[in-house]
C-alpha cells in the first residue's frame, strides 16, 4: 500500500492517525494519477476527521496546512500557508502573481463574506488591448504569452488581508516553510513534469527566467527531481520582513513592471501605479436556494455563483433525488440546466462595477419560466438563447463566449473552531503568462475578458476596460444548511467547466446522498450552452448513446476537474480530492 492510500485509509480512524499524518508524503511514494488518466482511478476513501480539515491540490501544501492548523492556528492562518506553498510546487496553477477569491465563514460572527482578490486591467488598458493594428482580434496564444495579459495580481493582498482580519499566528511564521522548502528544494510531481512537454512547453521556453527555472540545463525537470528556488525564496523573505507593501509598492513591484513594460515582441501596460492601486473587495456572497440549503458563493466579477445558482435552480424543479446517478435522466436534466445558465452567463455577467446586470438572475419565478424550456425527451437546439430576467435599468449587451484553460486551483479548509474557507486561486492557463519574475509566474487572466469590445453593434458585457475586473467562472462555493450552518465547502478549477463540476457535485452530495470522495470521483458530463462532454474513458460513456438519441451532440475528451470538498456531518467532517489530479485531504 503506498503512501497516499495509507493515508487516506488511516484517515478514515480519525485522530488515531495524527502521527502517520505529520510525515509529509513525497511523490516517489505516491502512486498519483497521471494527466487525463481518469476512469482507471484506484477507488479511495473519504477521509473523516473530528477537529479540522484541509483539501488541497498537492499533498505538500496540504500538509503545511495541517501544520498551521495543529499549531492551534485559524482556516484562514491554513489558507496563507497552502497557497504559498501551491505558488511553489504548483507554480503552474496559482500564486502571488494571480488572483483569487475567497469565501469566508466566520464562526464567532456567524457570517458569511468573500473577498475578491480578481486581477484588474491596467489602467491604461482599452477596447484594444486584443487587436492588432488592422483591428483584428489577437491569436489566443499570441495574446497570453508576454506582458500583454498580465492583469494587477491580488492574490498576496487577499491573502495579507485576510490574514490581518482572521489570521492569529505570526504571518512571517505562515510564509516560512515554504521559503525553507525553495532553499532547500521541492520534489517534481508528475502532473507538472508532464506539463513540461508539447506545445505548452514550447511557449514556457520563449522568456529567460522561466526558461532556465523549468528547462535547467535545455531538459525539462523530470518527476522526482528536486528544484530549488532562490529567487522565491528571496522574494518571500521580503514579503515576510515587510508585508505585502514590497509587492505593490517596493523593490518586486518595479520588477513586476519591469518584467511586464519589457517582454520582448508583446509587452504590456502594467504599471507602477496599477500595483499601488490595487484593492482587494470585500463582496456580498451570492446565494441560491437549492432545496432548503443556502449554495453561497462569488458573484461578479465571477459568473460562478450566479451560474451554479442558476443550475440548481432550475434543477430543482425536477426529482433528482429519485432519478440518481445511474439514471440519464440525471445527466440530460444537469445539461439542460447548464445550456440555460450558460446563456445567461454569455449575454449578462461581468464586473457589475463596470456594466449594469441584472438583478433577477436567480429570481424564483424566472427560473421557473426558464425550467419550463427543459423537456426529458429532447434536448435544446443549441446554443440556446438568454432569457429575460427581471431588471431595474435594461442595457443591450453582446454575448462573450470565452476560451478558459488550465492553471487554477481549488483549496478547502475547515478549522478547530467551525471557520471555513473555500479559495479558488489562478494564474488562469497553465504557466499564467510564461513570464516569471521573483521566482513565480505572473498571470494571464486578461485573456478572460472578451478580445471584441462588440459585437453585432452592441458592446459586450466582459469588454476590456481601464481597472476593470475580467469575467470569472471560479466557483469557490459554502453550501449553508436550513440553521444557517456550514454543510459543505467546494469548488474546483477547470475554465468554464468549473460551473457544472461544481454544480453536478452539490447535486451527488446533496440529492444523491453519495459519499464525498464518491461524488469527486463521478465521471463528468458537461454541457456550456453547446456540445455535451462525457468524460472519456470512464462509465460515463455508457451514456453517449442515450443522450445522442435525445439530441445531444456528444464528445468524449478529458475532463480534469480538480475538486476538493469537505462536508460538516454529525460523524465529523468528511473530505474528499479529486483522483484527477494530486490533491489529498487530511484532518485530524
Ligand atoms: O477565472 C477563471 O474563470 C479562469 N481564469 C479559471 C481558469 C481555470 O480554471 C483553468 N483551470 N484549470
Amino acid at each position: 500500500m503506498t503512501i497516499n492510500r495509507i493515508l487516506r485509509a488511516g484517515l478514515l480512524a480519525g485522530s488515531a492517525m495524527t502521527a502517520l499524518a505529520m510525515a509529509a508524503p513525497t511523490y516517489a511514494q505516491m502512486d498519483l494519477q497521471p494527466e487525463g488518466a481518469t476512469g482507471t482511478a484506484p477507488a479511495r476513501a473519504s477521509v473523516v476527521a473530528q477537529d479540522f480539515m484541509v483539501a488541497a491540490a498537492n499533498p505538500v501544501a496540504v500538509q503545511a496546512g495541517y501544520d498551521v492548523l495543529a499549531a492551534g492556528g485559524t482556516a484562514v492562518d491554513a489558507m496563507v500557508a497552502v497557497q504559498m506553498m501551491l505558488n511553489l510546487v504548483e507554480p503552474q496553477s496559482s500564486g502571488i502573481g494571480g488572483g483569487a477569491f475567497l469565501v469566508y465563514y466566520d464562526a464567532a460572527a456567524d457570517a458569511l463574506l468573500t473577498l475578491d482578490g480578481r486581477e484588474t486591467a491596467p489602467l491604461a488598458a482599452g477596447g484594444d488591448l486584443f487587436l492588432d493594428e488592422d483591428g483584428a482580434r489577437l491569436g489566443f496564444w499570441d495574446a497570453v504569452v508576454g506582458g500583454r495579459s498580465v492583469g494587477t495580481p491580488g492574490t498576496l493582498a487577499l491573502m495579507a488581508q485576510a490574514h490581518e482580519r482572521y489570521g492569529t499566528l505570526d504571518w512571517a511564521d505562515l510564509l516560512q516553510p515554504t521559503i525553507d522548502l525553495a532553499e532547500r528544494g521541492f520534489t517534481v510531481s508528475p502532473r507538472l513534469a508532464g506539463m513540461l512537454t508539447g506545445s505548452r512547453a514550447e511557449r514556457l521556453r520563449t522568456y529567460q527566467p522561466a526558461r532556465d527555472y523549468f528547462f535547467p540545463g535545455g531538459e525539462p525537470l523530470a518527476v522526482g527531481d528536486v528544484r530549488t528556488n532562490q529567487p522565491f525564496a528571496r522574494t518571500l523573505r521580503l514579503i515576510a520582513e515587510q508585508g505585502p507593501a514590497v509587492f505593490y509598492d517596493g523593490p518586486v513591484a518595479d520588477a513586476i513592471v519591469a518584467t511586464v513594460q519589457g517582454a520582448q515582441g508583446n509587452p504590456g501596460l502594467l504599471s507602477r501605479e496599477d500595483l499601488a492601486a490595487y484593492r482587494v473587495i470585500e463582496r456580498a456572497p451570492v446565494c441560491a436556494a437549492y432545496r432548503g440549503y443556502d449554495v453561497c458563493g462569488m458573484g461578479p466579477p465571477s459568473s460562478g455563483a450566479l451560474t451554479v445558482g442558476q443550475m440548481l435552480g432550475i434543477l430543482g424543479h425536477f426529482d433528482l433525488p429519485s432519478m440518481g446517478p445511474d439514471s440519464v435522466d440525471s445527466w440530460h436534466l444537469i445539461a439542460e440546466a447548464a445550456k440555460l445558465a450558460f446563456a445567461d452567463r454569455g449575454l449578462y455577467m461581468a464586473d457589475s462595477d463596470f456594466v449594469r446586470m441584472p438583478a433577477g438572475l436567480l429570481d424564483p419565478a424566472y427560473l421557473t419560466v426558464r425550467a419550463q424550456h427543459v423537456s426529458l425527451d429532447a434536448a435544446l437546439e443549441t446554443p440556446v438563447a438568454p432569457g429575460n430576467p427581471p431588471w431595474d435599468e435594461a442595457a443591450l449587451w453582446s454575448t462573450h463566449e470565452g476560451l478558459e484553460l488550465p492553471g487554477t486551483s481549488h483549496v478547502s479548509i475547515i478549522d478547530g473552531d467551525g471557520n471555513a474557507v473555500s479559495l479558488t486561486t489562478t494564474i488562469e492557463s497553465g504557466f499564467g503568462s510564461n513570464l516569471m519574475v521573483g521566482g513565480f509566474l505572473l498571470n494571464n487572466e486578461l485573456t478572460d475578458f472578451s478580445f471584441a469590445a462588440e459585437r453585432d453593434g452592441r458592446p459586450v458585457a466582459n469588454r476590456v476596460e481601464a481597472g476593470k475586473r475580467p469575467r470569472s467562472s471560479m466557483a469557490p462555493t459554502i453550501v449553508l444548511d436550513e440553521e444557517g450552518a456550514v454543510a459543505l465547502v467546494i469548488g474546483s478549477p477547470g475554465g468554464s467547466r468549473i460551473i457544472p463540476y461544481v454544480a453536478r457535485s452539490i447535486v451527488a452530495i446533496l440529492d444523491w446522498e453519495m459519499d464525498v470522495q464518491a461524488a469527486l470521483d463521478l465521471p463528468h458530463i458537461v454541457n456550456r450552452n453547446g456540445g455535451t462532454d462525457v468524460e472519456a474513458g470512464t462509465s460515463a460513456e455508457a451514456f453517449a448513446a442515450a443522450l445522442e438519441a435525445r439530441g445531444h451532440s456528444v464528445n468524449l475528451r478529458d475532463l480534469t476537474s480538480g475538486l476538493h470538498a469537505i462536508r460538516v456531518t454529525a460523524d465529523g467532517l468528511i473530505g474528499g480530492a479529486d483522483p484527477r489530479r494530486e490533491g489529498i485531504a487530511l484532518g485530524r
